[in-house]
């Protein structure tokens, strides 16, 4: 079986978020079992490529707006494993992330397809949300075999551009039945045309997967969504179990296992960590962190800091890290400023104190409003921090409530309050309960043989004629 792997944003070169990990992560999974996997993304400016030998494989000319354009694949291999991962270099859209960019970066995609420039010819195209929304639609119009699988990781992050960028690409307006409903707006919805013109369709977690058919998680694509049904499933995203482990992670200072002194360790990474940030150092108070985007309308980032300035703060440590909107980073180094002793907040991402508070903490915070899938909540339960969390999306379908951590229900700054308050009670008060979630949390498969299995299952569904023809 061979995949192209499209996507816009690969770990270790170039992440924004979460994609990033998967794109990485689940290539090295799916070669492992077997897939021919490539990976294609554009070369920006900005990808760092950490001394590895790029080697150029094929120039060629692409017509975009009327003009042509000159682009030149290089290759690249993906760390230790053999997989391939192409990089496409083209000074004028590609160097540095405009309106363009990705349309651009769909059309390379397409004719490096149609011209077979890699000397290599895929069954199956695996897109990955709206920056390889178009390249379904230019197969499909094209008349192009290749069958196309997309994946939603983030629904909220459409993709909204001028219709123009579609005339750029060559593509004829009448052929795109969404695009017709857009002209009044003269907007392409990229995410949107991804989604109507793949094969198959799935989503990061079977509960995001029914979620974004409903109003409310929909962001306006419900309908859509709904139409296209048939074709939609979900799949749980793994974690990358090589680089996150606490028995191994060379970011922390005491490794511990499920099975070599869990409590201990965490205790000792506590103690540490606590007189690193500058709090009284001591194990009567509960250590609690929060790791991400700082992205207000899906991380939870209100009701959080509701919580925080309404709760005693002398009975709590909480650290924060995060980057992201100016207005809640702002927020947080108030709140950190007044409250030396009991908040941090740690604004630029760095993976050392990352895993020092994944190894440190009591508690996890994930209070999104939606998850498709998350990953700190698994990061953190490999790592015996026991996560509180809204019930949704990925979370839902990663969490056990009282077995290996905690949920809520409702988005409010109140039942997140109470949740907290009833597991620090637990924590307090029953050890054995607490020690025993840790131990369920840390013994948990997140690992992505399961996930890769299950995507294979896919690629066979699109292979095989009666399905998708
Ligand atoms: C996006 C989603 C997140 C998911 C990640 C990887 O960042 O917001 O929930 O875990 O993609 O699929």
């Amino acid at each position: 079986m061979k995949v192209l792997f499209a996507v816009w944003e690969l770990v270790p070169f170039f992440q924004v978020g979460g994609l990033g990990d998967v794109a990485k992560a689940l290539p090295k999974n799916l070669h492992r079992q077997g897939v021919d996997v490539r990976v294609i993304l554009p070369f920006y400016k900005a990808l760092k490529l950490h001394r590895l030998q790029k080697k150029e494989i094929k120039k060629f000319t692409a017509i975009y707006d009327g003009k042509k354009q000159k682009v030149t694949i290089f290759q690249i291999h993906f760390l230790d494993e053999n997989i391939p991962v192409y990089i496409l270099k083209n000074e004028k859209w590609l160097d540095i992330p405009s309106r363009d960019t990705f349309s651009f970066y769909n059309l390379c995609v397409y004719e490096i397809l149609k011209n077979n420039y890699l000397s290599w010819i895929p069954e199956i195209v695996h897109c990955h949300d709206h920056h390889t929304g178009l390249i379904p639609l230019l197969i499909k119009h094209n008349n192009l075999k290749f069958k196309t699988l997309l994946t939603i990781h983030n629904l909220n992050h459409q993709g909204k551009y001028s219709l123009d960028v579609i005339k750029r690409t060559g593509l004829d307006h009448s052929k795109c039945r969404v695009i017709q409903w857009e002209t009044k707006k003269k907007q392409v919805n990229f995410l949107l045309e991804g989604i109507i013109h793949a094969d198959l369709v799935n989503a990061v977690s079977p509960s995001y997967a029914k979620e974004i058919l409903t109003e409310e998680y929909g962001c306006g694509l419900d309908e859509i969504i709904r139409n296209e049904g048939q074709k939609i499933s979900g799949i749980l995203n793994g974690i990358d179990y090589d680089s996150r482990d606490p028995v191994h992670d060379k970011n922390i200072n005491y490794h511990y296992g499920v099975n070599d002194s869990p409590i201990q360790g965490k205790h000792l990474n506590k103690k540490f960590l606590q007189d690193k940030l500058g709090f009284t150092v001591s194990d009567d108070i509960p250590l609690i962190g929060f790791i991400g985007r700082f992205e207000s309308k899906q991380k939870g980032l209100d009701i959080m800091h509701k919580m925080i300035r309404r709760v005693n703060l002398q009975k709590f440590q909480f650290v924060i890290l995060g980057q992201g909107e100016i207005e809640w980073e702002d927020q947080f180094l108030w709140l950190a400023s007044f409250y030396k002793k009991n908040v941090a907040y740690i604004s630029v991402f760095d993976k050392k104190i990352a895993s020092q508070i994944y190894a440190a903490s009591d508690f996890l915070l994930v209070p999104s409003r939606f998850e498709p899938c998350g990953l700190i909540q698994m990061i953190a339960m490999r790592y015996g921090t026991l996560p509180i969390a809204r019930e949704t999306g990925g979370l839902k379908d990663s969490i056990i409530d009282g077995v290996d951590g905690f949920l809520f229900k409702k988005y409010s700054s109140f039942d997140l309050e109470m949740v907290m308050k009833k597991a620090v009670a637990i924590w307090k008060n029953d050890k054995n309960k607490i020690n025993e979630m840790i131990v369920n949390a840390m013994k948990k498969d997140f690992t992505w043989d399961k996930s890769a299995r299950e995507y294979i299952k896919l690629y066979n569904k699109l292979c095989s004629p009666s399905e998708t023809s």
